[in-house]
């Protein structure tokens, strides 16, 4: 492991992936050299009460195709936050500011920051519009479809 390498830690549930999220990881990789995003996995999801739309294994696929992100774990539970900072050897940890103030415990471990959130989205706007709107057609629906 390189020692001169800051590693920034940052977690959520990334569900339907949007520029609020991607705008939090470019800024979060940008504090140091390599990114680990903690993901929330879906039986954490149902102890907080959230479903997510995408499986927590394609919302992984979706976070590892970005340049940003360095490393996709799992987070299981509320109570995983300083044992993950220390071994991995976080120097960093970040979160959006809907959050702030409330991982400064872990201040003694590693930096804590918070970054600005992004306005006007959110996966529960996505999701909610994707419950509102008719299913889509399948390609051979489509191709079926008179006129089509
Ligand atoms: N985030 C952000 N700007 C947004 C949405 C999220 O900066 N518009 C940040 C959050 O502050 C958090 C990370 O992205 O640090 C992951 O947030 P997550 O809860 O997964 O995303 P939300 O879109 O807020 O999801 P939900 O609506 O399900 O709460």
């Amino acid at each position: 492991m390189d020692p001169v390498m800051k590693r920034v830690l940052t977690y959520g549930t990334f569900d339907t992936l949007h520029y609020g999220h991607i705008r939090l990881l470019q800024r979060a990789r940008a504090l140091g050299d390599y990114l680990i995003v903690a993901l929330s996995t879906d039986e954490f999801n149902a102890i907080k009460g959230k479903k997510a739309y995408h499986s927590w294994e394609e919302r992984k696929a979706h976070l590892e195709a970005l340049r940003y992100v360095d490393l996709v774990i799992p987070e299981n539970t509320w109570e995983q936050k300083r044992q993950d900072v220390t071994l991995y050897h976080v120097d960093i940890f970040t979160m959006g500011s809907d959050w702030e103030g409330k991982f400064d415990f872990l201040s003694d471990l590693c930096t804590v920051t918070y970054l600005s959130r992004t306005e006007g989205i959110s996966s529960t706007m996505i999701r909610n519009t994707m419950d509102a709107s008719e299913p889509a057609a399948t390609p051979s629906e489509t191709a079926l479809s008179p006129g089509a």
